[in-house]
């Protein structure tokens, strides 16, 4: 459901409402006084109140402080929160200022649900460039939405939300700039579609099966106007996808390969991310694979929906999370459900290859050398390691569109994690300047990544005796060699890996995030899609 998001006018301290936020940066306490406007008109009504509260409390506007005050019928809200912005300027930089607005909109909407608010009113430091604040406006919407998020499908006792409305207070008075009404829809949209990657993340493997996020993505491409195919065992047989079958050949679910697809309308010609035009195909998408050329995107996710590890089997620790093991999937579902609105002018693909891992008579085994798609020979050593096989295919079927990028996601390797802690994806990439691309556009939504490295001189560790390559690489730079496997599969498409095995869920709330599925990756492709867009 899209978030009751809408701007609001007046002075805050007036404002009728159950709940207002204050957003402060540390300078506005600073030396014992007040340098904020809202937060002096605060305490002037409160009749100095604030800052003694401020004082006692020892509140300075650090981020993720908080201070709150029940008000007296002295403001137009009966609760006061004033949550904290941290430093601000070049402590944090534009982006860091933009996520700490993100983290401080979610704690005022959940500071809301907990005193059961029906309207929350939000006042922040606004920038004075319009760009600027609309940014700032785009940025509060989607941390209020995503702070507001809860998976309670499975609860007797849901705790449900009251809150019917909230509002950003952008202007002092006067109506508000309709550009801003967009940024906090356009925030609203992005939260509302990282919130249908985390449903479907959070959904158990029981009920989330191949067939059923195939299904998820139908429904997208219905409501937003995507086309879509989907093809069974057989499909993918024809494709030649045997590193995908490989994987599937286990598990009694039958595997799903889909393509949805974005084509804009009548812009033939139209200008793509580089200087030369997309090539526009107009409308109808085509059984064979399309020849996309320059401007358009392929994003590929990995779909795992149950990892056990197949005959090299987990441990039962090693299994818990194993659901969200079709976290880039959902990534991909949820950026395409937003790309018909972007309406970029040239053509997006969603790919991803659903299928269990699942050990059984009909396993996969060890040993087994696998022949894909594209012809090269895989010797599988470990079972496990799955979701480069099934991504080789799919890789592979997306390089046959001749996209201009690719963009993959994939909960990949446990060894990110161990490199780069639960909090941040591993980027890795044939092409410097997709890479920085990618890089820019996680920077401004709000998500971090780091750089890895595709060191040649370690393709011999995945090197095998009997095939032209093996599916592990040993224990060291375990997430490197599951790139550098995966290289071999993109031909000379530029290509960014995600590896996004520690953010895609945690396992407790952290800021916006709650435990469980994230949305990672869904904020960020939107943000390269408009920035693709815009050219
Ligand atoms: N889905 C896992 C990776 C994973 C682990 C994601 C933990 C999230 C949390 C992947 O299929 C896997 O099992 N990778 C193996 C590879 C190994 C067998 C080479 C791993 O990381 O241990
Ligand atoms: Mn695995
Ligand atoms: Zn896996």
């Amino acid at each position: 459901m899209r978030f009751p998001i809408q701007l609001g006018s007046g002075s805050p301290a007036g404002h009728p409402c159950d709940l207002l936020a204050l957003l402060v940066s540390e300078r506005a306490l600073e030396g014992g006084k007040i340098a904020d406007a809202a937060l002096g008109d605060a305490d002037r009504a409160l009749g100095g109140l604030l800052l003694r509260a401020a004082a006692e409390e020892e509140f300075k506007g650090k981020e993720g402080q908080t201070l709150s005050l029940h008000t007296h019928g002295k403001l137009g809200a009966p609760r006061l929160l004033v949550v904290g912005l941290g430093g601000a300027g070049k402590a944090r930089g534009p982006e860091g200022e933009l996520e700490s607005l993100r983290q401080a909109a979610a704690r005022a909407v959940k500071a809301a649900r907990g005193v059961g608010a029906h309207k929350l009113a939000i006042a922040w430091p606004r920038a004075a460039d319009p760009e600027r604040l609309a940014l700032e406006v785009q940025a509060l919407a989607e941390g209020s939405a995503l702070g507001a998020y809860r998976f309670d499908r499975y609860l007797r006792e849901k705790k449900p939300s009251r809150l019917a409305r909230v509002e950003l207070l952008a202007r002092d008075a006067g109506k508000p700039p309709r550009a801003l009404d967009e940024a906090a829809q356009l925030g609203a949209r992005i939260a509302e579609a990282t919130c249908l990657a985390r449903d479907l993340v959070n959904e158990p493997a029981g009920k989330m099966t191949p067939r059923a996020l195939a299904d998820a993505a139908r429904k997208v491409a219905r409501e937003y106007g995507l086309s879509i195919e989907v093809l069974g065992r057989a499909g993918i047989a024809k494709l030649g996808m045997n590193l995908f079958l490989g994987v599937a050949q286990g598990s009694l679910e039958e595997p799903q390969l889909v393509r949805l697809s974005y084509r804009p309308r009548g812009r033939r010609g139209a200008n793509g991310a580089g200087s030369k035009g997309a090539r526009a195909n107009g409308g109808a998408a085509r059984r064979s694979a399309a020849k996309d050329g320059v401007g358009s995107l392929a994003l590929v996710g990995k779909a795992i929906t149950f990892d056990s590890g197949g005959l090299s089997i987990k441990t039962a620790q090693g299994m818990e999370d194993m659901k969200t093991d079709m976290a880039g999937a959902a990534a991909v579902i949820g950026a395409m459900s937003l790309v018909a609105e972007l309406a970029p002018p040239f053509p997006v693909h969603g790919f991803f290859g659903a299928c269990e891992n699942m050990p059984s008579g009909a396993a996969y085994k060890p040993g087994d050398v696998i022949t894909g798609k594209n012809g090269t020979s895989v010797e599988i050593l470990n079972t496990d390691a799955e979701g480069r096989l099934v991504l080789a295919d799919v890789l592979a079927w997306a390089a046959e569109h001749e996209p201009s990028a690719i963009v993959d996601l994939a909960t990949l390797t446990g060894a990110i994690l161990v490199a780069l802690g639960p909090w941040i994806s591993g980027l890795f990439s044939n092409d410097d300047a997709l890479a920085a691309e990618v890089q820019g556009a996680a920077l401004a939504a709000g998500e971090q990544v780091w750089r890895m490295p595709l060191p040649p001189e370690m393709e011999e560790l995945i090197k095998s005796p009997i095939a032209d390559l093996k599916n592990t690489g040993g224990r060291f730079g375990g997430s490197i060699n599951a790139a550098l496997f995966l290289q071999h599969f993109v031909e000379k498409v530029p290509w960014v890996h995600l590896d996004i095995a520690g953010p895609s869920s945690i396992d407790k709330d952290k800021g916006y995030n709650p435990r469980g599925g994230t949305g990672a990756g869904v904020r960020l492709l939107a943000e390269l899609v408009r920035r693709r867009a815009r050219g």
